[in-house]
Parts: C-alpha cells; sequence; structure tokens
C-alpha cells in the first residue's frame, strides 16, 4: 500500500465506504470529521496525496493555479484507482460501495476518477471541484450518483467551469446533482449539510 492512508470499516459489513480526498496542503486527517458529520456509520478510506507542492501535498501536480499538468493527473488518477482495487481486496469491500467525498484538488481527482477509471467509484460529493481534464473518450457511468457543491463567489473556480463539468458528467450518464452555496472557495456548513442530505436520500 504505497499511500499513507487512514482505513476505518463501515458499521455493517457491506457498507459504504467514503473516500476522503482532502486539498492542496491537506492530509489524510483533514476530512475524517467532516465524513463523521456525513454518514456516521460509514467506512473510511483517505489517503494522503503523494505530490508536494513547496511541502504540501496534493493528488497531482499543477503548472499553474488551476492550469494542470495533465500527464501526471493520468498517471496519479491511475495509482489512486489501483490503490482502491487493492485496499478493497484486502480489506473485503465492494468498489461499488465506495463514495468519494474530495474537496478542491481532492474533488478534482475524484473527477479524474469518474472520467477515467469509473469502476472504482459507486458514486461521489464533489466540493469546489473543476474540469480536471478532458478525456478521449467519455466514460459511460450511467446512473453514477454525482453531487457537485460549488460556491457562487469562488475566485478559482467560475459558474462556467462548474457549468463544463456538469455537462462533462451528464454526458457520460451521470446522476449529478448540483447545488450552489453562496460563499468563496472554503468549506462550509451548508456543503456538509447538503451533502448530508443528499447521501441521507441514496440510502
Ligand atoms: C487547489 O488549490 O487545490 C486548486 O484550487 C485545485 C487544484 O489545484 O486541483
Amino acid at each position: 500500500m504505497d499511500f499513507i492512508h487512514v482505513f476505518r470499516p463501515p458499521a455493517h459489513p457491506g457498507g459504504p465506504i467514503l473516500l476522503l480526498l482532502h486539498g492542496t496542503g491537506g492530509n489524510e486527517e483533514d476530512l475524517v470529521p467532516i465524513a463523521e458529520m456525513l454518514l456516521p456509520e460509514a467506512g473510511i478510506l483517505s489517503p494522503r496525496g503523494k505530490v508536494l507542492e513547496r511541502g504540501m501535498p496534493r493528488f497531482f501536480r499543477r503548472l499553474a493555479e488551476g492550469v494542470f499538468d495533465i500527464d501526471d493527473l493520468k498517471l496519479r488518477t491511475a495509482e489512486l484507482a489501483d490503490f482502491i482495487v487493492e485496499t478493497a481486496a484486502l480489506r473485503e469491500f465492494s468498489a461499488r460501495d465506495v463514495i468519494a467525498v474530495g474537496f478542491s484538488n481532492g474533488a478534482n481527482i475524484a473527477g479524474a476518477l469518474l472520467l477515467l477509471r469509473p469502476e472504482v467509484l459507486g458514486g461521489a460529493v464533489l466540493f469546489r471541484a473543476m474540469v480536471p481534464l478532458t478525456p478521449e473518450t467519455l466514460p459511460n457511468i450511467p446512473g453514477t450518483p454525482v453531487l457537485l457543491s460549488n460556491g457562487r463567489l469562488d475566485p478559482l473556480v467560475t459558474a462556467e467551469e462548474t457549468e463544463k463539468l456538469v455537462s462533462l458528467l451528464r454526458s457520460a450518464g451521470a446522476d449529478i446533482t448540483l447545488s450552489w452555496q453562496n460563499s468563496g472557495h472554503e468549506l462550509t456548513q451548508r456543503d456538509v449539510v447538503t451533502a448530508k442530505e443528499w447521501l441521507a436520500q441514496r440510502g
């Protein structure tokens, strides 16, 4: 296992596993309290991003703010997908029970997983996500539930970028819910409440 990570089994075998993906400069502990609020009985798989940007962990390299190193993104997405598959085999859970919960850079690699390796996720909650990349061929992910929760006042993610991500995932067949928050790039209580309700509706 070559990601530093936190793992906790779900309260009931076969229960959901939240794949927690932190933002730039975060670590594997960051989103654990959020997961406990979202779905307390869920299991947790929370890796730390392996790329360091001036000492700050990320899930893939970027060339500038919002400009991604696409080759590195593809490689890191494959590595993370393989890690999920290996952990699922070792810990005896199914990848279909894995729901990604990502913030910012973590939401962007979760988006890349949906576009490049969708078989490792059953769904995703994306907080402040951008279009990570445009794949050569769209995946076929009919009905995969995705919540996108972005901020109207986010200086890093424009409304246009958000709409682009929605239409990309929708064209791939995902069942996407877009929720706008009256906030910037930071995660708010409203995001957590929205995601909690969305997850509860999905049983
Ligand atoms: C970040 O700060 O993480 C960016 O806004 C998103 C990214 O680089 O993936």
